[in-house]
């Protein structure tokens, strides 16, 4: 081969190398790639029938996720409250709403709605579809209504395009809707280091004082597993956790006017809770420490209030144990998912 040819070889492999690495650099991120697979050890999920997953649907609701004209005064989007990187919560006892109104509760985390049976704190919204009219319509959250939203939108032409793209429709509250629940059925979050321990059997994945905290928490001694079960850590009932004696919030009694559901709340996922403070439905404990110094006091007296919260006498190093399982339960992966993020 002539030496000239050579060179020229070198040169164009230099070039290839030069801009592979550049495309490396910048991390893009095909999102038309996306297959949106749920994590190992995850059961399949099952769609609404007119909500299949496709790129274009999800695409729009991410769109849709991150847009700040969503709001009556086009200042918050619903990413203001539900941040990637806290696991789509926030850092707010109370979310702050449209014009800095304080909202009414915590906002929980996103992680793995998809196999979440009902939502809100009370469980009175039976979809993730209906749940989208919650935030637009809450005065303290979006302040505005689908009709209004719907005309802003479609003066977007781009938004009117994909809307026909993913669902072969005008751009309506149907789509809106649709789109972004199906944005976030997406959020699956499985890989933390409890889970390569766990489902991918690696041994070493958890240190000791975090498996000797894994067996309290799955022990009948803490019972915490019993509320926090399965592989999203939440049985998904109505629990009283003891936090107060008077509660300012009625929990599920707001929606089913029992007595025996007063200050009821959904048992939340504890997956990434270490990213989530503050802590319950008015982010009223501020940290892991304060949450297992409750459980481990037994609670308040509360006539609702579950008889497998109650004290447990552990000793500090004990919790500490705990808090080191639960923070096991990060998944760094899920929080720094480009593809999740604007
Ligand atoms: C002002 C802050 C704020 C904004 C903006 C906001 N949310 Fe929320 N979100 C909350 C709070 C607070 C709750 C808990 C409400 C409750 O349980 O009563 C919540 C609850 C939820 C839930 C229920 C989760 C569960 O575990 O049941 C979903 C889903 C959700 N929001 C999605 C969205 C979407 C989608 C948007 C945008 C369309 C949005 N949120 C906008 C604060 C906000
Ligand atoms: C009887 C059921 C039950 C048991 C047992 C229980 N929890 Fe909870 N847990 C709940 C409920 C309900 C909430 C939410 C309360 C609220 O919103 O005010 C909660 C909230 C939490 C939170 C805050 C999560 C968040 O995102 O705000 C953590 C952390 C937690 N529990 C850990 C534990 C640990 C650790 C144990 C064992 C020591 C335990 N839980 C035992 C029902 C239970």
């Amino acid at each position: 081969m002539a030496w000239s040819q050579q060179i020229l070889r070198i040169v164009c492999l230099a070039f290839i190398v030069l801009l592979s690495s550049c495309t490396k650099d910048s991390e893009i991120v095909d999102d038309a790639e996306f297959k949106n697979i749920p994590p190992r050890g995850f059961p399949a999920v099952v769609y609404p029938v007119d909500n299949e997953f496709t790129y274009q649907r999800w695409a729009l609701g991410k769109q849709l996720f991150y847009d700040k004209r969503l709001s009556k005064s086009n200042t918050i989007s619903c990413a203001n409250c539900h941040l990637a990187a806290y696991a789509f919560s926030d850092t707010l006892a109370r979310s702050v709403g449209d014009n800095n109104s304080i909202g009414r509760g915590n906002a929980p985390s996103l992680a793995n709605l998809a196999y979440h049976p009902y939502f809100t704190r009370a469980g009175g919204v039976p979809t993730l579809e209906q749940q989208v009219l919650v935030p637009v319509q809450e005065h303290d959250e979006f302040n505005t209504n689908m009709i209004e939203l719907v005309a802003e939108l479609k003066q977007d032409a781009a938004y009117v395009q994909a809307a026909q793209l993913a669902y072969a429709r005008e751009l309506d509250a149907y789509v809106v809707t649709r789109a972004i629940a199906n944005f976030e059925r997406s959020f699956f979050s499985g890989n933390s280091r409890y889970d390569e321990y766990a489902q991918h059997g690696n041994r070493y994945a958890m240190s000791t004082a975090e498996l000797r905290g894994q067996v309290l928490f799955m022990s009948e001694r803490t019972h915490c597993a019993s509320c926090h079960s399965g592989f999203n850590f939440t049985n998904y009932l109505f629990e009283n956790n003891g936090l107060y004696e008077v509660y300012a919030d009625s929990g599920r009694m707001r929606l089913t006017l029992q007595e025996g559901d007063r200050a009821r709340f959904k048992v939340p996922s504890l997956r990434n809770v270490a990213l989530t403070a503050p802590y319950m439905h008015d982010g009223s404990l501020s940290s892991l420490d304060a949450v297992v110094a409750h459980y481990n006091l037994g609670g308040k007296l509360h006539h609702n209030k579950s008889a497998l919260v109650r004290p447990l006498n552990l000793s500090k190093i004990e919790q500490q144990d705990l808090i080191a399982f639960l923070r096991s339960l990060t998944d760094n992966e899920f929080v720094t998912n480009r593809r999740l993020q604007q």
